[in-house]
């Protein structure tokens, strides 16, 4: 595990020197870089933030300070399926936050979260653009429309099928 860790952080070093070549030492290019990380790596690991404020001559403090002003910065990586339930006007009118709180109780995880077994990351997000399938909830690449809080367990034991069966056929060939 701890091998496993110095190896990501190791990649992590080398992608965020790679985006910061590219960039202009400005501390007027701090959320262009953010949004660049994020991109890369899916989050804002911590170890950027110091690579990024070295950069720029800022404290991590200074940064968050920044970044906490954007909901869509994220601090901890996302899952292997990473959650997303769209929270504009659409979605929300018809019942979108009840499909979030019921993933929060179906993951044991709150918005912004991980669970435990790093399976699944849940974020809120704004109009995906695709308001008449409202309530949205996207999982990965996939789209599942009008989504109501008793199609959740459905849609995560099915997921969760699928990759069974899935194992299982790799392991067959
Ligand atoms: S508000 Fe959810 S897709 Fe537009």
């Amino acid at each position: 595990m701890e091998e496993q860790n110095a190896a990501e952080e190791q990649q992590i070093k080398e992608g965020i020197a790679e985006i910061l070549t590219q960039c202009e030492q400005d501390r007027s290019q701090l959320i262009p870089i953010l949004q660049r990380v994020q991109e890369t790596f899916g989050y804002l690991p911590k170890s950027a933030i110091s690579e990024i404020g070295s950069f720029l001559g800022m404290t991590d403090v200074q940064i968050y300070g920044v970044a906490s002003f954007y909901n869509h910065f994220r601090y901890i990586p996302l899952g292997k399926h990473p959650v997303q339930m769209c929270m504009g006007t659409a979605c929300h009118m018809v019942g979108g936050g009840l499909v979030l709180e019921a993933l929060e109780r179906a993951l044991d995880v709150e918005v912004g979260g991980i669970t435990i077994d790093k399976q699944f990351s849940l974020d809120r997000v704004a109009c995906i653009g695709c308001c008449g399938l409202a309530p949205v909830m996207v999982i990965g690449e996939k789209i599942f429309p009008k989504m109501t809080s008793t199609k959740v367990d459905e849609v995560l034991v099915n997921l969760k099928m699928e990759e069974e069966e899935a194992a299982q056929e790799e392991t067959d060939n």
